[in-house]
Protein backbone atom coordinates (compact mmCIF):
# COMPACT_ATOMS: atom_id res chain seq x y z
CA UNK A 1 0.00 0.00 0.00
CA UNK A 2 0.89 3.53 -0.83
CA UNK A 3 2.27 6.34 1.53
CA UNK A 4 -0.74 8.19 2.53
CA UNK A 5 -1.07 11.91 2.62
CA UNK A 6 -2.90 11.93 6.21
CA UNK A 7 -1.66 8.75 8.16
CA UNK A 8 -4.27 9.38 10.52
CA UNK A 9 -6.97 7.14 8.51
CA UNK A 10 -11.09 7.04 9.58
CA UNK A 11 -13.01 4.81 8.19
CA UNK A 12 -11.49 2.11 6.75
CA UNK A 13 -8.31 -0.14 7.50
CA UNK A 14 -5.25 0.87 5.41
CA UNK A 15 -2.60 -1.54 6.99
CA UNK A 16 -1.00 -2.22 9.69
CA UNK A 17 1.57 0.91 9.70
CA UNK A 18 -1.70 2.84 10.61
CA UNK A 19 -2.86 0.77 12.67
CA UNK A 20 -2.58 1.79 16.32
CA UNK A 21 -1.31 -1.39 18.47
CA UNK A 22 -4.15 -4.39 19.47
CA UNK A 23 -1.08 -6.69 19.25
CA UNK A 24 -2.28 -8.63 22.09
CA UNK A 25 -6.19 -8.70 20.71
CA UNK A 26 -5.12 -9.64 17.08
CA UNK A 27 -2.88 -12.41 18.82
CA UNK A 28 -6.34 -13.87 20.82
CA UNK A 29 -8.71 -13.53 17.73
CA UNK A 30 -6.38 -15.42 15.48
CA UNK A 31 -5.50 -18.09 17.90
CA UNK A 32 -9.33 -18.72 18.07
CA UNK A 33 -9.23 -18.91 14.68
CA UNK A 34 -6.55 -21.47 14.23
CA UNK A 35 -7.66 -23.72 17.00
CA UNK A 36 -10.92 -23.99 15.58
CA UNK A 37 -13.03 -21.28 17.99
CA UNK A 38 -15.57 -18.72 17.00
CA UNK A 39 -15.45 -15.96 18.50
CA UNK A 40 -17.32 -12.99 19.59
CA UNK A 41 -16.32 -10.09 19.62
CA UNK A 42 -17.56 -7.10 21.85
CA UNK A 43 -17.47 -3.50 22.40
CA UNK A 44 -18.71 -0.30 22.55
CA UNK A 45 -19.21 1.31 19.34
CA UNK A 46 -16.35 3.41 17.51
CA UNK A 47 -13.55 1.51 19.22
CA UNK A 48 -12.19 -0.42 16.71
CA UNK A 49 -13.71 -4.18 16.24
CA UNK A 50 -14.01 -3.85 12.62
CA UNK A 51 -10.37 -2.66 12.05
CA UNK A 52 -9.08 -5.13 14.16
CA UNK A 53 -10.79 -8.18 12.43
CA UNK A 54 -9.67 -6.04 8.90
CA UNK A 55 -6.09 -6.41 10.51
CA UNK A 56 -6.41 -9.92 11.48
CA UNK A 57 -7.59 -10.87 8.20
CA UNK A 58 -4.45 -9.27 6.73
CA UNK A 59 -1.60 -10.94 8.77
CA UNK A 60 0.00 -14.13 6.98
CA UNK A 61 -1.43 -16.87 9.15
CA UNK A 62 -4.89 -16.05 7.99
CA UNK A 63 -4.32 -14.46 4.75
CA UNK A 64 -2.99 -17.53 3.41
CA UNK A 65 -4.50 -20.53 5.21
CA UNK A 66 -8.13 -19.23 4.96
CA UNK A 67 -10.81 -17.81 2.72
CA UNK A 68 -11.94 -14.66 4.42
CA UNK A 69 -15.38 -13.24 4.37
CA UNK A 70 -16.53 -10.03 6.27
CA UNK A 71 -20.51 -8.98 6.16
CA UNK A 72 -21.94 -5.70 7.47
CA UNK A 73 -25.00 -6.82 8.32
CA UNK A 74 -26.11 -3.71 10.25
CA UNK A 75 -28.30 -2.25 7.41
CA UNK A 76 -30.55 -5.81 7.20
CA UNK A 77 -34.10 -6.26 8.13
CA UNK A 78 -34.83 -9.50 7.68
CA UNK A 79 -33.10 -13.15 6.52
CA UNK A 80 -33.74 -12.34 2.82
CA UNK A 81 -31.62 -9.26 3.16
CA UNK A 82 -29.09 -11.08 5.57
CA UNK A 83 -28.43 -14.02 3.00
CA UNK A 84 -28.08 -11.54 0.14
CA UNK A 85 -25.61 -9.64 2.18
CA UNK A 86 -24.26 -12.58 3.03
CA UNK A 87 -24.24 -14.50 -1.03
CA UNK A 88 -22.75 -11.12 -2.47
CA UNK A 89 -19.83 -11.03 -0.47
CA UNK A 90 -18.80 -14.77 -0.74
CA UNK A 91 -19.12 -14.43 -4.70
CA UNK A 92 -17.32 -10.93 -4.37
CA UNK A 93 -14.31 -12.09 -2.73
CA UNK A 94 -14.19 -15.17 -4.65
CA UNK A 95 -14.38 -12.96 -7.98
CA UNK A 96 -15.12 -15.73 -10.81
CA UNK A 97 -12.19 -15.07 -13.17
CA UNK A 98 -12.56 -17.87 -15.73
CA UNK A 99 -15.67 -18.85 -17.62
CA UNK A 100 -15.28 -22.02 -15.82
CA UNK A 101 -15.01 -21.08 -12.38
CA UNK A 102 -18.18 -18.70 -13.17
CA UNK A 103 -20.04 -22.04 -14.36
CA UNK A 104 -19.14 -23.93 -11.34
CA UNK A 105 -20.27 -21.30 -8.77
CA UNK A 106 -23.69 -21.24 -11.15
CA UNK A 107 -24.08 -24.93 -10.35
CA UNK A 108 -23.33 -24.30 -6.70
CA UNK A 109 -25.46 -21.19 -6.41
CA UNK A 110 -28.63 -22.47 -8.68
CA UNK A 111 -30.97 -20.37 -6.53
CA UNK A 112 -29.27 -17.55 -7.99
CA UNK A 113 -28.53 -18.22 -11.52
CA UNK A 114 -30.68 -15.13 -12.11
CA UNK A 115 -27.84 -13.24 -10.92
CA UNK A 116 -24.70 -14.81 -13.36
CA UNK A 117 -24.31 -12.32 -16.44
CA UNK A 118 -22.36 -11.56 -19.05
CA UNK A 119 -21.14 -8.35 -19.84
CA UNK A 120 -22.59 -7.52 -23.76
CA UNK A 121 -19.69 -4.75 -23.81
CA UNK A 122 -16.45 -7.06 -22.60
CA UNK A 123 -17.73 -10.48 -21.89
CA UNK A 124 -16.71 -10.66 -18.87
CA UNK A 125 -18.90 -12.58 -16.01
CA UNK A 126 -20.57 -10.58 -13.69
CA UNK A 127 -22.54 -11.29 -10.86
CA UNK A 128 -26.01 -9.02 -9.84
CA UNK A 129 -28.74 -9.79 -7.64
CA UNK A 130 -30.73 -8.19 -5.84
CA UNK A 131 -33.33 -8.96 -3.27
CA UNK A 132 -35.81 -9.64 -5.49
CA UNK A 133 -33.73 -12.33 -6.64
CA UNK A 134 -33.78 -14.47 -3.48
CA UNK A 135 -36.98 -16.21 -3.78
CA UNK A 136 -35.89 -18.84 -0.99
CA UNK A 137 -33.93 -17.50 1.88
CA UNK A 138 -33.32 -20.82 3.45
CA UNK A 139 -32.15 -22.63 0.12
CA UNK A 140 -29.67 -19.73 -0.71
CA UNK A 141 -28.53 -19.87 2.48
CA UNK A 142 -28.38 -23.71 2.43
CA UNK A 143 -26.46 -23.29 -1.23
CA UNK A 144 -24.19 -20.55 0.85
CA UNK A 145 -23.01 -22.96 4.00
CA UNK A 146 -22.34 -26.14 1.37
CA UNK A 147 -20.11 -23.92 -0.81
CA UNK A 148 -18.98 -22.95 2.44
CA UNK A 149 -18.40 -26.59 3.90
CA UNK A 150 -16.69 -28.13 0.32
CA UNK A 151 -14.50 -25.33 -0.38
CA UNK A 152 -10.85 -26.03 -0.83
CA UNK A 153 -9.58 -24.04 2.15
CA UNK A 154 -11.22 -23.53 5.15
CA UNK A 155 -12.87 -20.31 5.77
CA UNK A 156 -13.37 -18.03 8.00
CA UNK A 157 -16.63 -15.77 8.18
CA UNK A 158 -16.90 -12.20 9.87
CA UNK A 159 -20.22 -11.28 10.64
CA UNK A 160 -20.35 -7.47 12.03
CA UNK A 161 -23.36 -6.43 13.72
CA UNK A 162 -24.54 -9.60 14.59
CA UNK A 163 -27.32 -8.88 16.87
CA UNK A 164 -29.58 -6.84 13.88
CA UNK A 165 -30.56 -11.33 13.52
CA UNK A 166 -32.43 -10.69 16.74
CA UNK A 167 -34.58 -7.69 15.25
CA UNK A 168 -35.78 -9.97 12.16
CA UNK A 169 -38.67 -10.89 11.76
CA UNK A 170 -38.53 -14.40 11.64
CA UNK A 171 -38.24 -15.81 14.88
CA UNK A 172 -36.21 -19.24 13.83
CA UNK A 173 -32.71 -17.51 12.33
CA UNK A 174 -30.71 -18.05 15.09
CA UNK A 175 -31.74 -21.59 15.54
CA UNK A 176 -31.62 -21.56 11.46
CA UNK A 177 -27.96 -20.20 11.25
CA UNK A 178 -26.82 -22.41 14.56
CA UNK A 179 -27.45 -25.66 12.72
CA UNK A 180 -26.07 -24.51 9.56
CA UNK A 181 -22.73 -23.27 11.77
CA UNK A 182 -22.38 -26.64 13.57
CA UNK A 183 -22.62 -28.32 10.18
CA UNK A 184 -19.87 -26.66 9.04
CA UNK A 185 -16.52 -27.46 10.31
CA UNK A 186 -14.32 -26.38 7.77
CA UNK A 187 -15.55 -22.57 8.41
CA UNK A 188 -14.86 -20.21 11.53
CA UNK A 189 -17.29 -17.67 12.28
CA UNK A 190 -16.37 -14.40 14.34
CA UNK A 191 -19.33 -12.44 15.17
CA UNK A 192 -19.18 -8.73 16.23
CA UNK A 193 -21.43 -5.99 17.28
CA UNK A 194 -21.76 -3.09 19.81
CA UNK A 195 -24.68 -4.32 21.31
CA UNK A 196 -22.99 -6.26 24.13
CA UNK A 197 -26.80 -6.90 26.19
CA UNK A 198 -28.31 -8.86 23.18
CA UNK A 199 -24.96 -10.60 22.18
CA UNK A 200 -24.66 -12.32 25.89
CA UNK A 201 -27.74 -12.88 25.69
CA UNK A 202 -27.86 -15.00 22.47
CA UNK A 203 -24.45 -16.57 23.15
CA UNK A 204 -24.74 -17.22 26.78
CA UNK A 205 -28.09 -17.99 27.70
CA UNK A 206 -28.83 -21.92 28.20
CA UNK A 207 -31.72 -22.08 26.08
CA UNK A 208 -30.36 -20.11 23.25
CA UNK A 209 -29.06 -21.72 20.17
CA UNK A 210 -26.02 -19.79 20.35
CA UNK A 211 -25.65 -21.03 23.95
CA UNK A 212 -21.50 -21.43 24.47
CA UNK A 213 -20.95 -21.91 20.73
CA UNK A 214 -18.00 -18.85 20.77
CA UNK A 215 -15.49 -17.20 22.69
CA UNK A 216 -16.11 -14.04 24.39
CA UNK A 217 -13.83 -11.08 23.81
CA UNK A 218 -14.05 -7.28 24.90
CA UNK A 219 -12.42 -5.28 22.93
CA UNK A 220 -11.57 -2.09 25.06
CA UNK A 221 -10.00 1.19 24.39
CA UNK A 222 -6.28 1.61 23.22
CA UNK A 223 -4.35 2.36 25.65
CA UNK A 224 -3.15 6.08 26.26
CA UNK A 225 0.26 4.86 26.29
CA UNK A 226 -0.15 3.04 23.09
CA UNK A 227 -1.97 5.90 21.64
CA UNK A 228 0.81 8.00 21.79
CA UNK A 229 3.69 5.74 21.04
CA UNK A 230 1.65 5.63 17.63
CA UNK A 231 1.09 9.11 17.10
CA UNK A 232 4.48 10.83 17.84
CA UNK A 233 6.07 8.20 15.65
CA UNK A 234 3.67 9.02 12.63
CA UNK A 235 4.02 12.89 13.05
CA UNK A 236 8.11 12.68 13.65
CA UNK A 237 8.09 10.18 10.07
CA UNK A 238 6.87 13.31 8.51
CA UNK A 239 9.13 15.99 10.18
CA UNK A 240 6.17 17.48 12.71
CA UNK A 241 6.32 17.50 16.04
CA UNK A 242 3.44 17.03 18.75
CA UNK A 243 3.77 16.95 22.85
CA UNK A 244 2.09 13.73 24.13
CA UNK A 245 0.20 16.15 26.42
CA UNK A 246 -1.52 17.51 23.31
CA UNK A 247 -2.50 13.70 22.64
CA UNK A 248 -3.42 12.77 26.27
CA UNK A 249 -5.87 16.25 25.86
CA UNK A 250 -7.26 14.79 22.94
CA UNK A 251 -7.56 11.19 24.75
CA UNK A 252 -9.63 12.54 27.39
CA UNK A 253 -11.85 14.75 25.99
CA UNK A 254 -13.37 11.84 23.83
CA UNK A 255 -12.74 9.21 26.30
CA UNK A 256 -10.17 7.28 24.56
CA UNK A 257 -13.07 6.20 21.39
CA UNK A 258 -10.50 5.28 18.78
CA UNK A 259 -13.18 6.66 15.94
CA UNK A 260 -12.87 10.39 17.09
CA UNK A 261 -9.61 10.70 18.39
CA UNK A 262 -8.48 9.31 14.99
CA UNK A 263 -10.87 12.40 13.84
CA UNK A 264 -9.22 14.93 16.16
CA UNK A 265 -5.22 13.65 14.79
CA UNK A 266 -6.51 13.86 11.22
CA UNK A 267 -7.37 17.53 11.38
CA UNK A 268 -4.26 18.31 13.13
CA UNK A 269 -2.00 16.62 11.31
CA UNK A 270 -3.07 18.53 8.81
CA UNK A 271 -2.95 21.98 10.49
CA UNK A 272 0.79 21.08 11.11
CA UNK A 273 3.12 22.28 8.79
CA UNK A 274 6.24 19.94 7.72
CA UNK A 275 8.81 21.21 10.56
CA UNK A 276 6.34 22.35 12.81
CA UNK A 277 5.10 21.79 15.75
CA UNK A 278 1.55 21.74 17.70
CA UNK A 279 1.20 24.38 20.10
CA UNK A 280 -1.73 25.12 22.05
CA UNK A 281 -2.59 27.84 19.78
CA UNK A 282 -2.90 25.05 16.82
CA UNK A 283 -4.69 22.77 18.49
CA UNK A 284 -7.16 24.85 19.80
CA UNK A 285 -7.77 26.09 16.21
CA UNK A 286 -7.84 22.71 14.66
CA UNK A 287 -10.58 21.31 16.75
CA UNK A 288 -12.64 24.35 16.01
CA UNK A 289 -11.99 23.61 12.27
CA UNK A 290 -13.07 19.63 13.22
CA UNK A 291 -16.39 20.68 15.24
CA UNK A 292 -17.68 23.53 12.60
CA UNK A 293 -17.06 21.06 9.94
CA UNK A 294 -19.88 19.05 11.85
CA UNK A 295 -22.10 21.61 12.85
CA UNK A 296 -24.55 21.64 10.15
CA UNK A 297 -25.35 17.87 11.19
CA UNK A 298 -25.42 18.58 14.61
CA UNK A 299 -27.26 21.81 14.52
CA UNK A 300 -30.12 19.48 12.39
CA UNK A 301 -29.80 16.68 15.14
CA UNK A 302 -30.88 19.16 17.27
CA UNK A 303 -33.84 20.57 15.84
CA UNK A 304 -35.25 17.28 15.98
CA UNK A 305 -35.59 17.15 19.37
CA UNK A 306 -38.25 17.90 21.73
CA UNK A 307 -36.79 20.91 24.41
CA UNK A 308 -37.11 18.33 26.99
CA UNK A 309 -34.84 16.15 25.28
CA UNK A 310 -32.10 18.84 24.53
CA UNK A 311 -32.20 19.91 27.94
CA UNK A 312 -31.30 16.59 29.14
CA UNK A 313 -29.20 15.85 26.70
CA UNK A 314 -27.19 19.48 27.18
CA UNK A 315 -27.22 18.25 30.68
CA UNK A 316 -25.68 15.27 29.84
CA UNK A 317 -22.99 16.27 27.77
CA UNK A 318 -21.64 18.68 30.34
CA UNK A 319 -21.10 16.83 32.92
CA UNK A 320 -17.96 14.86 33.16
CA UNK A 321 -18.32 10.87 33.93
CA UNK A 322 -20.55 9.13 37.07
CA UNK A 323 -23.18 11.88 37.38
CA UNK A 324 -26.50 10.17 38.26
CA UNK A 325 -28.79 11.58 35.62
CA UNK A 326 -31.52 11.73 38.09
CA UNK A 327 -30.10 12.71 41.26
CA UNK A 328 -31.95 15.71 42.84
CA UNK A 329 -27.93 17.08 42.89
CA UNK A 330 -28.04 16.98 38.77
CA UNK A 331 -32.05 17.85 38.25
CA UNK A 332 -31.17 21.20 40.61
CA UNK A 333 -28.09 22.41 38.56
CA UNK A 334 -29.92 21.89 35.37
CA UNK A 335 -33.45 23.23 36.23
CA UNK A 336 -35.15 19.40 35.15
CA UNK A 337 -38.21 18.96 36.63
CA UNK A 338 -39.07 15.44 37.12
CA UNK A 339 -37.90 12.23 37.09
CA UNK A 340 -39.75 10.84 34.87
CA UNK A 341 -39.79 13.80 32.47
CA UNK A 342 -35.84 13.29 32.50
CA UNK A 343 -36.63 9.04 32.33
CA UNK A 344 -38.69 9.85 29.38
CA UNK A 345 -36.17 12.21 27.34
CA UNK A 346 -33.13 9.27 28.08
CA UNK A 347 -35.03 6.84 26.17
CA UNK A 348 -36.34 8.56 23.46
CA UNK A 349 -32.23 9.96 23.01
CA UNK A 350 -31.43 6.07 23.27
CA UNK A 351 -33.76 5.43 20.51
CA UNK A 352 -32.34 7.62 18.21
CA UNK A 353 -29.13 6.42 19.22
CA UNK A 354 -27.57 9.89 20.69
CA UNK A 355 -26.91 8.81 23.53
CA UNK A 356 -26.40 5.26 24.73
CA UNK A 357 -25.20 3.24 27.84
CA UNK A 358 -21.69 2.75 28.44
CA UNK A 359 -19.85 1.08 31.48
CA UNK A 360 -23.70 1.44 33.52
CA UNK A 361 -23.40 5.78 32.79
CA UNK A 362 -25.55 7.38 29.72
CA UNK A 363 -23.11 9.05 27.64
CA UNK A 364 -23.47 11.25 24.40
CA UNK A 365 -22.54 8.42 21.59
CA UNK A 366 -20.46 10.87 19.36
CA UNK A 367 -18.27 12.22 21.32
CA UNK A 368 -17.14 15.34 18.83
CA UNK A 369 -20.77 16.38 19.45
CA UNK A 370 -20.48 16.54 22.89
CA UNK A 371 -17.30 18.70 22.49
CA UNK A 372 -19.27 20.72 20.55
CA UNK A 373 -22.29 21.03 22.75
CA UNK A 374 -19.63 21.85 25.38
CA UNK A 375 -18.37 24.69 23.66
CA UNK A 376 -22.19 26.31 22.90
N1 LIG B 1 -6.07 0.18 16.06
C1 LIG B 1 -6.47 1.25 15.36
N2 LIG B 1 -5.61 2.21 14.98
C2 LIG B 1 -6.02 3.28 14.29
N3 LIG B 1 -7.28 3.50 13.92
C3 LIG B 1 -8.21 2.59 14.27
C4 LIG B 1 -7.85 1.42 14.99
N4 LIG B 1 -8.98 0.68 15.20
C5 LIG B 1 -9.98 1.37 14.62
N5 LIG B 1 -9.53 2.51 14.06
C6 LIG B 1 -10.34 3.52 13.39
O1 LIG B 1 -11.35 3.91 14.29
C7 LIG B 1 -12.62 4.00 13.67
C8 LIG B 1 -13.63 3.12 14.38
O2 LIG B 1 -13.23 1.78 14.29
P1 LIG B 1 -14.22 0.59 13.91
O3 LIG B 1 -13.36 -0.59 13.74
O4 LIG B 1 -15.10 0.97 12.80
O5 LIG B 1 -15.06 0.49 15.26
P2 LIG B 1 -16.27 -0.47 15.63
O6 LIG B 1 -16.35 -1.53 14.61
O7 LIG B 1 -15.92 -0.97 16.99
O8 LIG B 1 -17.49 0.43 15.67
C9 LIG B 1 -12.39 3.64 12.22
O9 LIG B 1 -12.29 4.86 11.54
C10 LIG B 1 -11.07 2.94 12.18
O10 LIG B 1 -10.40 3.24 10.99
MG1 LIG C 1 -17.94 -1.92 13.33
Amino acid sequence: MGKLNNPFVIGNYAGKHYFCDRVYESKELIDNILNGRNAVLVSHRRIGKTGLICHCFEQPEIRKKYNVFFVDILATMSLQEFVLALGKEIIKRLKPKSSRFFDSLKNVFTSLRGGFKIDTQTGDPVFEISLGDIDSPETTLDEIFRYLSTSEKPCVVAIDEFQQIGYYPEKNVEALLRTKIQHCPNCKFIFAGSEKDMLINMFNSPDKPFYQSATFMQIGKIELDKYKEFVVGLFEENKKKIAESFIETAYNSVDGVTLYIQFIMNELYQIIPQNGEVTQVLYDKSLDILLNKQSFVYTNTLSELTVRQKEVLFALAKEDENFEVTSAGFMKKYNLVSTSSIQASLKGLTAKKIISVEDGRYVVSDRLFRLWMRKL
